[in-house]
């Protein structure tokens, strides 16, 4: 990172402090850092106790074959009983666990009472598909309620699930039934997005034609949109209703080691074959559960939650199921697009539930910037009390607006950093302690040990960047890569020795506060200088006139790469009248803001960006744009129609200094 830009990014000197009132009712204060950092371990141990065990761990941390950990290896538990039997149990029976919203609007309440009526049914369902402790299931579904509910099902019985996102191709669900050698695939004829149904059983037909889903027994189907002509393998699919509805509703749940196996998720990263992250039972339920409780404050007799990820991805795992339902959290579950019917739906959604804690991506700030301040405007967004943002380095300007315009210019908003490998979250604020600074995600949690370290590994002073590694093991952390124990080490563990190498770029500030700078492969070399991606297009969206910014360095005779940004422009910015003298205000808004080396040499206007449903950008398309090479693959995109948009511009000639 060179110097003059890292100090550009410092200059943010906004500071929000948490509400009072928050402060002083707050889950955590300041002493749980104190507690952990005296003595880290008892810390964890102690929340561990705020789970049922049937019994309980003596043993907390075994790190005696590192990178191979155990927590609480000698106690057992049930996870599913965790996150409802024992609700119902302690007289929560009538409390709403799930409100479902789906996206033509039919809505469905689902108690802690029904939860455990649906759950013990699906387990049931799935021992007499002979499905028993150990054997994998894929878990393929809309966001629907039975998608909690077979997650739960499958944990109740110790069978691990294998998630795989509704928006994958039958390519994709193939190669990871395939990986994780999956017996059942729970499905649904399909699902609503974007005002139509979507089928998902076909896709899971094509799948099981391909080599190696041959140990596919059969295929729970959820009716969902009633779509006709759908094909069924007589003997092999099954479906839901006939299935799971004549099950006992009662179940005895049996307890698993803390170490039992709880899901593989695949992450695809930029290179190779996905990786099927391996996440277990104890260790996992506490650190999602007690993140849940401290960074989301939540209170579980009068908060309304609502995580707006899909449960394919590790957010939707740890903070729609196993985070909030161990905690006996109310929350809203929505199935479609957030601008389905209309760009207000959201707030639709909020003001209809009373939702207080929200969970969402700087991309879905960043289209709510784009869509315009009036459209939340028009709606009673007050029940909000936390806000929180995940899955990316947020802009201080969308932090900004997120709290302005969503909070009310009151609520805290979290910034909270984490990966799938993580489990849970491992950076943010706490939003009844920490003086929030926009743009960062701040500090460790209690219990929680990061750092940045130079290319040689040694830990940077604060004012400096480098790379964010981890340098303790931690209670919700991958156990390893499914299959693979070489690619665990390899790829985790061997690039710093003893630490957790997490392929993000970050600094620390003078206060020692960590900023998030990206994924190290976004960083690019211009003129012998590092800069990273994410600087730049912080820059651009700092100019009133920019809602969304994606930067890419292309390979360049002079300067080996040069700085080529694609940009939004806001709602109600005209495009097209001047172009050009737009372009060179932005070019020399950013010299101003990070210094002339990160100035782009060249900046496309374009109405959308390539991102996957996930919200990531796609550099590597955009990076083919800008070396003027044909599209790489393109089936991961959420609208493949958006690179002919892009390519579209290209003959713009770049503009010279
Ligand atoms: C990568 C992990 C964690 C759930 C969703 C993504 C980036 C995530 C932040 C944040 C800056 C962030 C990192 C990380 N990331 N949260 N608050 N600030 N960057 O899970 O798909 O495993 O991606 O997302 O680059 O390594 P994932």
């Amino acid at each position: 990172m060179s110097n003059e830009s890292l100090a550009s990014l410092l200059k943010e000197e906004r500071r929000f402090a948490p509400p009072a009132a928050l402060a002083a009712e707050a889950n955590v204060t300041a002493e749980a850092y104190e507690q952990a950092r005296a003595d880290r371990l008892g810390f964890w141990a102690t929340q561990a106790r705020r789970l049922s065990w049937e019994t309980e761990p003596t043993q907390v941390l075994d790190w005696s074959d590192p990178p191979f950990a155990k927590w609480f290896a000698d106690g057992r538990l049930n996870v599913a009983y965790n996150c409802v039997d024992r609700h119902v149990e302690n007289g929560h029976g009538d409390r709403v666990a799930l409100h479902f919203e789906g996206e033509p609007g039919d809505t469905r309440s689902l108690t802690y009472a029904d939860l455990q009526r649906e759950v013990s049914k699906a387990a049931h369902a799935l021992t007499e598909l002979g499905v028993q402790a150990g054997d994998r299931v894929a878990i393929y579904l809309p966001m629907i309620p039975e998608a909690v509910v077979s997650m739960l099902a499958c944990a109740r019985i110790g069978a691990p699930h294998s998630v795989v996102f509704g928006g994958f191709s039958a390519d994709a669900l193939a190669t990871r039934i395939h990986d994780a050698d999956a017996r059942v695939v729970i499905t649904a004829d399909g699902g609503y997005r974007r005002g139509k149904p979507s089928p998902l059983k076909p896709a899971v037909d094509e799948a099981l034609t391909r080599p190696g889903t041959e140990n596919v027994r059969s295929v729970l189907v959820v009716r969902r949109t009633g779509q006709e002509d759908l094909a069924w393998t007589e003997g092999r699919d099954v479906w839901w209703h006939d299935l799971v509805d004549r099950q006992p509703e009662q179940h005895t749940p049996q307890a698993f080691d803390a170490e039992h196996p709880l899901f593989i998720l695949y992450t695809s990263g930029t290179t190779g074959k996905p990786k099927g992250i391996l996440h277990t039972t104890g260790g996992y339920l506490t650190q999602t559960s007690y993140t849940h409780h401290a960074v989301f404050d939540l209170k579980p007799e009068s908060d309304v939650f609502w995580c707006t990820a899909d449960v394919g991805w590790v957010t939707g795992h740890s903070y729609i199921v196993y985070g909030p339902l161990s905690n006996g959290a109310t929350e809203v579950l929505y199935e479609g697009t957030p601008d389905t019917p209309h760009q207000g739906r959201w707030w639709e959604i909020v003001q209809k539930y009373g939702v207080t804690i929200l969970y969402t991506a700087p991309t879905a700030i960043r289209a709510a910037m784009k869509w315009g301040d009036d459209i939340p405007a028009k709606f009673d967004l007050s029940s909000l009390r936390v806000l929180g943002s995940v899955g990316e380095p947020i802009n201080p300007e969308a932090w900004v607006w997120y709290r302005k315009h969503i909070g009310a210019d009151a609520t805290p908003v979290v910034d909270t950093w984490w990966q799938t490998e993580t489990g849970s979250i491992m950076i943010s604020p706490l939003p009844g302690v920490t003086e929030a600074k926009p743009g960062s995600a701040q500090v460790p949690l209690p219990g929680i040990a990061a750092t940045v370290v130079d290319d040689e590994g040694n830990e940077v002073p604060d004012g400096a960047g480098g790379y964010l590694v981890l340098t303790e093991p931690w209670p919700s952390m991958l156990r390893t890569i499914w299959g693979d124990d070489q690619r665990y080490r390899d790829t985790y563990w061997s690039r710093f020795a003893g630490r957790y190498f997490a392929g993000d770029g970050a600094k620390k500030d003078e206060d020692g506060d960590i900023w998030l700078l990206g994924r190290v492969d976004d960083v690019m070399l211009v003129s012998g200088h590092n800069i990273s991606t994410t600087e730049v297009e912080s820059a651009l969206v700092s100019h009133p006139k920019v809602a969304e910014a994606a930067v890419v360095g292309a390979k360049d005779p002079q300067t080996t790469q040069a700085i080529c940004a694609f940009v939004i422009l806001r709602g109600g910015q005209e495009q097209g009248a001047d172009e050009a003298g737009l372009v060179e205000e932005l070019r020399a808004h950013v010299a101003k803001q990070l210094g002339p080396i990160a100035k782009p040499k060249r900046i496309l206007p374009v109405s959308e960006l390539p991102k996957t449903r996930s919200g990531k950008i796609m550099r590597r398309l955009l990076r083919d744009v800008a070396e003027n090479r044909a599209l790489g693959d393109v089936t991961t995109l959420t609208d493949a129609s958006v690179m002919d948009l892009i390519q579209a511009k290209l003959p713009a000639a770049p503009s010279e200094d």
